[in-house]
C-alpha cells in the first residue's frame, strides 16, 4: 500500500544539540486528517521544518509521495505541499490581500488573467473577497491566519500542512476554516496534516493522530483511541 508520507527511524537533533525528535517512525495514509499533538515544546513544528526540508534529518528516512526527501529531491517535494505557518506573520507580507494570494500563482507563471480567477476564488473560499484590497498588516490574526490558506488553497497542493491551524481562532471561524478544509481538502482526497493542542478537536476532527512528548513518540494510531491511553490526559487534560 502507498502511504502519502512514510517516516523510517528519523533523527534529528538542533546543531546546538538543545532538542531532538528521536528515532520517530510512522505512516500518513493519503486523503486522510492527520494530527500532530504535544506540548509546548514537543518537537511538532520541528517535525514539519523536517517535512519541508527546512531541516534535513540526521538518520533514518523520510519519504513524501514515495519520494526519499535529501538535498537532491527537497524542490520537487515542496511543490506537493502547501504549508501554513503557525504565525501568519511568518508568509503574509504583500501590500494588499490580493497580492498576496497571487504571488503563488504568478510565480508559477500563470496569466494575469487565470491568476485573478484563481486569486478571486481562493478568496471566496476563506471568506475574505470583500478585504482583497485590504493590506494584510490591518486585519485581525484570524483573517490574516485565512489570507495564508487562500494563500496555499490557489496552489492546490496534494498535501496540506497547517502548523496550529485553530490556535487563537474564534469558535465561528474554526468552524468555517474546517469546512473549507474539509471541502477544499478532503473531499477532493487530499491529505491534511496539522497540530493542535485540543484532545477534543483531535477526537472529532482527525482520523490518526501522533501524540508526541520531548520529541519522542507517545502514542500513534486512530485518535479514537486516544482516550485508552491515560498517559496522553496528563498532557492534554479533557480538552
Ligand atoms: N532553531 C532551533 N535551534 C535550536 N533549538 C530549537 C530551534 N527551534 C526550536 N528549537 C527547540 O526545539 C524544541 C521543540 O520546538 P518546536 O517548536 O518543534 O515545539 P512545538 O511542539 O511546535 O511547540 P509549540 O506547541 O509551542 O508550538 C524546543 O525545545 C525548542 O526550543
Ligand atoms: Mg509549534
Amino acid at each position: 500500500m502507498h502511504h502519502e508520507i512514510v517516516f523510517d527511524n528519523v533523527f534529528f537533533e538542533y546543531p546546538d544539540k538543545s532538542f531532538a525528535l528521536k528515532n520517530l517512525s510512522f505512516t500518513i495514509n493519503i486523503g486522510e486528517k492527520f494530527a500532530i499533538c504535544g506540548n509546548n515544546g514537543a518537537g511538532k513544528t520541528t517535525l514539519l521544518r523536517l517535512l519541508l526540508g527546512l531541516e534535513f534529518h540526521q538518520k533514518g528516512k523520510i519519504k513524501v509521495q514515495e519520494l526519499e526527501l535529501n538535498r537532491d529531491t527537497v524542490r520537487e517535494i515542496r511543490k506537493r505541499i502547501g504549508f501554513v505557518f503557525q504565525n501568519p506573520d511568518s508568509q503574509v507580507f504583500s501590500a494588499s490581500v490580493y497580492e498576496d494570494v497571487a504571488f503563488g500563482p504568478r510565480n508559477l507563471g500563470f496569466s494575469e488573467e487565470e491568476v485573478e480567477e484563481k486569486v478571486e476564488r481562493a478568496l471566496e473560499i476563506v471568506d475574505l473577497s470583500e478585504y482583497k484590497e485590504h493590506s494584510p498588516f490591518r486585519l485581525s490574526f484570524g483573517q490574516r491566519k485565512r489570507v495564508a490558506i487562500a494563500g496555499v488553497l490557489v496552489m492546490d497542493p496534494a498535501i496540506i500542512i497547517l502548523d496550529e491551524p485553530f490556535a487563537n481562532i474564534d469558535y465561528p471561524t474554526r468552524r468555517s476554516l474546517q469546512r473549507i478544509l474539509e471541502k477544499d481538502v478532503i473531499e477532493k482526497g487530499k491529505t491534511l496534516i496539522f497540530t493542535s493542542h485540543s484532545r477534543l478537536l483531535i477526537e472529532n476532527w482527525s482520523d490518526n493522530v501522533l501524540f508526541l512528548n520531548k520529541g519522542v513518540k507517545l502514542f500513534v494510531g486512530s485518535s479514537s483511541k486516544l482516550s485508552d491511553f491515560p498517559e496522553t490526559e496528563k498532557f492534554l487534560g479533557k480538552f
